[in-house]
């Protein structure tokens, strides 16, 4: 089976070599585990292996973004050259906006956002892209048929496009023992969820992965930690 690598070596070693090209990932965890960041890192340096590579942020401001991967990264100091090159793009600005009006309706649709995605996907012929976050459809589709209908719509897109996806869900709770599966979850090819538990300095970082279609993946929960070099996964003996 042809892998993608993400790049983050412990990451990979629970992956058993990376993510299934072509395949669409949900990486779930609860505010502040660092979802965003392990998106934009497994982008980088995917980027620099020469991959066109997209962070579709729905949510938050590109900039910001940009801003914040820049601080955490500290030691990345290629990333303005690879955005300038198109092999790195963060995009998708006013795309919550146009979803929602002030008054709580909205004439943006789910098609149009599937194809605003498609359009960033063609512009920079990206491979591999991760979508920040997938939670606002929910918000705008409700939670019933029509939203599971658009979700399949959005993978079966996604697979037409050749892209490799990883596709961000907010989930309510940081803690493991909280864990609710969502349904739509087991729509996609695998899953990677991070988890956060305690308090303040006290917090413990882990991470697991509970499927991988047809795929053979590490089953142990893994401590990570973010630092200003990428993130670490404390793997052992896993692969
Ligand atoms: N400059 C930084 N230095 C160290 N850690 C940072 C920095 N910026 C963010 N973080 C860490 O990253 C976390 C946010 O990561 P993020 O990917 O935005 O989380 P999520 O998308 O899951 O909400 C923060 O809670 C903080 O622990
Ligand atoms: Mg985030």
């Amino acid at each position: 089976m042809e892998k993608i690598a993400t790049g983050i070596e412990g990451l990979d070693e629970m992956l058993f070599g990376g993510i299934p090209v072509k395949d669409q990932v949900i990486v779930a965890g609860g505010p502040g585990s660092g979802k965003t960041l392990l998106g934009f890192e497994i982008l980088y340096r995917n980027a620099k292996k020469g991959i066109p590579s997209v962070l579709i942020t729905l949510e938050e401001n590109p900039d910001n973004v940009l801003k914040n991967a820049k601080e955490a990264f500290a030691d990345f100091n290629d990333i303005d050259a690879l955005i300038s090159k198109n092999m790195l793009t963060i995009s998708g600005e006013e795309t919550a906006r146009r979803l929602l009006n002030d008054d709580g309706t909205s004439t943006y649709t789910f098609g149009n956002m599937v194809a605003d995605i498609e359009e960033m996907i063609k512009r920079v012929g990206a491979k591999l892209i991760v979508v920040d976050s997938i939670s606002l459809f929910k918000l705008v589709l409700g939670d019933d048929l029509k939203y599971r209908r658009s979700m399949l719509a959005l993978t079966s897109n996604l697979k037409r496009l050749g892209v490799t996806s990883l596709l961000i869900a907010e989930t309510p709770s940081s803690e493991r023992s909280d864990l609710r599966f969502e349904p739509e979850y087991f729509i996609f090819d695998g899953i990677l969820i991070m988890y956060q538990s305690g308090e303040g300095y006290k917090r413990t970082l882990t991470a697991e992965v509970v499927k991988m279609r047809g795929s053979d993946h590490s089953w142990a929960l893994t401590p990570y930690e973010m630092t200003s070099s990428g993130f670490r996964m404390f793997t052992v003996g896993q692969s």
